[in-house]
């Protein structure tokens, strides 16, 4: 290339243009799209888990910030302070994996809000006081290995890494494979106290999965508790049979008693007020048109703000299962697959975030997050973002592009609030 003539006055770089999160979310847009069941599906570890990883680390380095995958999957991106001590840090992030055929906001709506607030944090010039991180957190949904907030309940112990290696996904693959096929020792997974030190507080930004903020007419508000929820998987288990020449009075179909036991299942959900009760994955084993199955495993998400009503409610499940086994010949065995007591976030945190977003309601939200696993170690606390259509775990679940970039400057005052600070609060 010819070198400039000194005299010819050169043009000045322009700035690159300022990130915003509607632009982020824009540039994965096409990572995971599910041709078949509409919306994304990006399972922790498939290749457009992993795109969106590698997407986030690059754009974590680009803003300067010192990037790493620990070991159980979580991928931290540091803002050092003057001294280079991680300690006490202000945390933020959310994760990537997705619900199968799910929205576009659940999970990388906090991610690249998290990016921009650090961009909008520069941009005010802010020297942080206390270190920042933003995390990204593997298999929050748990729509691989069957347990939500795999990668924070893995950080915190919650989670027996013996357990999580023995986890399969639907093909059969175990988390320890699977996790070594993607370059993590599965060995060396489970609680990390040393990282765990290093934190003072989090704060996730997410689509509201509810209509609150619609109805509130706001487009941010602050968490106020996560509603206790768990996962329990029922097999019923008859005689698999030929279609054509089994006589239905000869039948021991698990097929029929798994309909009665899921009309049961929103009966009996009904008489507890505020209970909800969902089965929205049914496996027919071996699954053949003209096959009367021999087995049927169909998984229950149950969940109520009390946790002791919760394990009623699928106690009268589980007998309820049996009645309607035996009256169609066959058994039932029912096993809890996963559980996450109702979470109230911590109210020193919440009140600060108040006073650094007046304007901002407090709403309660019904969905599971790695925020309210955390928060049995550190105060945690959540923003929730205006979703107009208020439905998500869905290819319908939205965010205006003016929430969108009014939420990342929610999360950037609260974040400038809670870095000024000298001392963590809770
Ligand atoms: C996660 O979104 C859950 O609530 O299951
Ligand atoms: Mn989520
Ligand atoms: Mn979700």
């Amino acid at each position: 290339m010819a070198a400039a003539h000194p005299s010819v006055p050169q043009p000045i770089p322009a700035e690159p243009p300022a990130a915003t999160v509607s632009g982020l979310l824009r540039d994965i847009a096409d990572v995971g799209r599910d041709r078949t069941r509409g919306g994304y599906s990006r399972p922790v570890f498939s290749s457009a888990e992993t795109e969106l990883r590698s997407w986030f680390i690059a754009e974590a380095r680009r803003r300067g910030l010192d990037v790493y995958t620990d070991q159980n999957g979580i991928i931290w991106a540091w803002w050092d302070t003057a001294t280079g001590t991680r300690r006490n840090a202000v945390v933020t992030g959310s994760h990537l994996d997705s619900v199968p055929g799910g929205g576009e906001y659940d999970g990388p709506l906090g991610v690249a809000s998290a990016l921009v607030a650090v961009d909008l944090l520069k941009a005010r010039g802010l020297r942080p006081r206390r270190p920042l991180a933003i995390a990204v957190f593997p298999e929050e949904e748990g729509s691989r290995f069957g347990v939500p907030c795999l990668g924070s309940r893995l950080l915190t112990g919650e989670l027996d890494p013996d357990k999580a290696r023995r986890l399969k996904d639907p093909d059969g693959n175990t988390y320890a494979d699977v996790a070594a096929a993607n370059g993590q020792d599965p060995r060396l997974i489970g609680a990390d106290y040393k990282a765990l030190q290093q934190l003072g507080v989090f704060v996730e930004l997410h689509v509201e999965q509810g209509r609150g903020l619609i109805d509130l007419n706001q487009p941010v508000a602050i968490g106020s508790s996560i509603l206790g929820h768990g996962r329990w998987k029922l097999t019923l288990t008859g005689e698999g049979n030929h279609a054509g020449t089994t006589l239905m009075k000869d039948r021991k179909d698990p097929m029929i008693a798994a309909a009665k036991v899921m009309v049961g299942i929103r009966d009996t959900a009904r008489k507890y007020r505020d209970a909800r009760a969902t089965v929205g994955r049914i496996h027919p084993v071996p699954g053949g048109t003209n096959v009367i199955a021999s087995r049927v495993d169909l998984w229950i998400d149950v969940r109520h703000p009390d946790d002791s009503v919760t394990a009623a409610l699928v106690e009268a499940i589980g007998l309820n299962a049996q009645v309607m086994a035996a009256e169609e010949g066959c058994t039932s065995s029912l096993s809890m697959e996963s559980r996450s007591p109702t979470v109230r976030f911590d109210a020193g945190l919440r009140d600060r975030l108040q006073e650094l977003l007046p304007a901002a309601p407090v709403l309660d939200t019904g969905a599971g997050h790695d925020a309210g696993v955390l928060g049995s170690q550190i105060p945690t606390a959540m923003l929730f973002i205006r979703n107009p259509t208020g439905v998500s775990h869905s290819p319908d679940e939205l965010v205006e592009d003016w929430d969108a970039e009014a939420g990342a400057v929610a999360l950037a005052d609260s974040l400038a609030g809670l870095l000024g600070e000298a001392r963590g609060i809770g």
